[in-house]
């Protein structure tokens, strides 16, 4: 993580979320990568966090440091959300501290590199359980407490690889999709009842991702690698504008585009040497 939220990002996020002094975010996949950036960009905007994920020391040492900066209110939930049931679990927890969450990262997620059929199938299942499960159980329970409320957010992670299958991610890839799906037609549900859905989509992104995955990077995705802070600075602003997704970056937008103008046996083909399958 960045030290400082840059003035820049100050004046970009400002004001974005109104009432952000009395809201309340929980951040999914908060020890690691991204998760640590939009900890840090909504403490900055005063948000307080909830931050959610397996290990709890680099999540403790997250929350000691943005309390300091920033002065909000930091609450630490370890927890397995690959799991069955932990949604459930995590939210009676909050109910139990009578924590209200206005703002969902559903963020926690990992990929699975290799081919499908020497990769042992429970590791698959269980990336399913927490990439399509958990995130469709997060955004059901609490967008149900968000829309009898009538306000909330929720952000979505989806990627550049919801967009086409791609061998050698083929189940992860297929995850994505799921999400990206699931949330624009959320962003349609949901608006009505006051509560905005977004997906960001990030492309390659530096963070524990690759070795999670244990996925080789080819030069031409080091080369179209994007630092952290960027892609979730992204996201909140797309979801502070109420739109239904967002993909950061310019090559990652001209490789998405492309795909308006080519066959998808293409696209596979150049899934398959952009992510060195
Ligand atoms: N980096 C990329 O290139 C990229 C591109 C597109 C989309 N994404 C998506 O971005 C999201 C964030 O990933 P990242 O890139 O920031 O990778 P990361 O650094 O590996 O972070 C993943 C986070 O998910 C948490 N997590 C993993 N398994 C979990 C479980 N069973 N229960 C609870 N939390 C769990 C991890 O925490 P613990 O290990 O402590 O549980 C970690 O905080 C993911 O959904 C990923 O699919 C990443």
């Amino acid at each position: 993580m960045q030290n400082v939220v840059n003035a820049e990002t100050q004046t970009s996020l400002v004001g974005k979320f109104n009432g952000a002094a009395t809201k309340r975010a929980l951040i999914t996949g908060a020890s690691s990568g991204m998760g640590l950036e939009y900890a840090e960009l909504l403490a900055a905007q005063k948000v307080n966090l909830v931050l959610a994920a397996r290990r709890r020391e680099p999540m403790e040492k997250l929350a000691t440091e943005l309390r300091q900066k920033y002065g909000v209110e930091i609450v630490v939930e370890p927890i397995d959300l690959a799991v069955r049931g932990a949604a459930a679990r995590l939210k009676s927890s909050l109910d139990d501290k009578s924590l209200q969450i206005d703002i969902l990262v559903n963020n926690a997620g990992y990929g699975l590199h290799g081919d499908f059929l020497d990769t042992p199938l429970e590791r698959t299942t269980d990336m399913m359980q927490l990439n399509i499960t958990a995130v469709t159980e997060l955004s059901f329970i609490f967008g149900q407490d968000m829309a009898t409320r009538g306000a909330g957010q929720i952000l979505l992670i989806a990627s550049i690889l919801s967009f086409q299958p791609v061998p050698g991610f083929a189940a992860y890839a297929a995850t994505k999709s799921y999400v990206l799906s699931f949330g624009e037609a959320l962003h349609d549900e949901l608006r009505p009842r006051g509560v905005t859905v977004t997906c960001l989509c990030p492309g390659h992104t530096e963070t524990g991702f690759d070795a999670a995955a244990s996925a080789p990077v080819s030069p031409l995705l080091r080369f179209l690698t994007m630092k952290p802070r960027p892609v979730a600075e992204t996201g909140l602003r797309a979801l502070a504008k109420g739109k239904a997704s967002v993909l950061p970056g310019f090559m990652n937008n001209i490789i998405v585009f492309s795909n308006r103008l080519t066959p998808r046996s293409m696209q596979r083909a150049v899934m398959k040497n952009v992510t060195g399958a």
